[in-house]
């Protein structure tokens, strides 16, 4: 993978547990984008046991049934394989106009293509999101969960990270800078590992 972090144990499982993959994957290529700090705030802390794969959606072609009936060009069927090698997918959104941004709906319609079963078939989904605004990215959210409910993803209900007036929340360096927030997001690690472990 060229402009993907490698696969790397951030931390070693305990003895009784096997490690988790973690797919992790953000909705902005923004260089000073706010989601993409908050995945780098989270996947600093994922808990032990868990190991971490990125992957840039923006490097996916706009979905296009002729491209696909020529056969998935490479990174789509790279994609598709980290997620079906996942055992969790953490998805950070942005919210555009009420919903969630094209890059990330294409990953999701990319991923629901066959091979059969597709990528999103029973796979544990974890979504948070950052925004300026004062919502929270609740309705990209909402639209995200409901398009990967009805591929049959098994998408972590609570707790959620709906991260509003993002501009108070990161510094200078766009380092996750309120202790409460941090708090909140190593619950909601915690809780996503143990979400999948239920289905591994
Ligand atoms: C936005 N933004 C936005 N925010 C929000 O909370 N609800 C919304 O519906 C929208 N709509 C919207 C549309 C478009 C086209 C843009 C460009 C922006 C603001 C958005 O949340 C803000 O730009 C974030 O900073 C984008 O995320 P990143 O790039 O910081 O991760």
């Amino acid at each position: 993978m060229s402009s993907d972090a490698a696969s790397s144990p951030t931390a070693s499982a305990t003895a009784h547990e096997n490690p988790i993959s973690l797919l992790a994957m953000a909705g902005s290529q923004r260089r000073r984008s706010f989601n993409r700090a908050l995945l780098r705030a989270a996947l600093e802390r994922t808990p032990a046991g868990v190991r971490v794969r990125e992957f840039d959606p923006s490097r996916l072609p706009f979905y296009d049934g002729d491209v696909e009936a020529a056969g998935d060009p490479e990174v789509v069927a790279e994609f598709k394989a980290a997620v079906h090698a996942s055992d969790l997918v953490l998805l950070v959104t942005p919210e555009y106009n009420a919903g969630l941004p094209a890059v990330l709906k294409n990953a999701v319609d990319w991923g629901s293509r066959p091979p059969r079963p597709q990528a999103w078939d029973a796979k544990p989904v974890a979504i948070m999101g950052a925004t300026p605004g004062r919502l929270g990215t609740a309705l990209a959210q909402r639209s995200l969960r409901e398009s990967l409910a009805g591929l049959n993803a098994r998408v972590m209900p609570q707790p959620r990270i709906l991260l509003a007036g993002a501009g108070k929340l990161f510094d200078e360096d766009l380092k996750l800078a309120d202790e409460a927030t941090l708090d909140r997001l190593a619950a909601f690690l915690d809780a996503a590992v143990a979400w999948a472990r239920r289905f591994s």
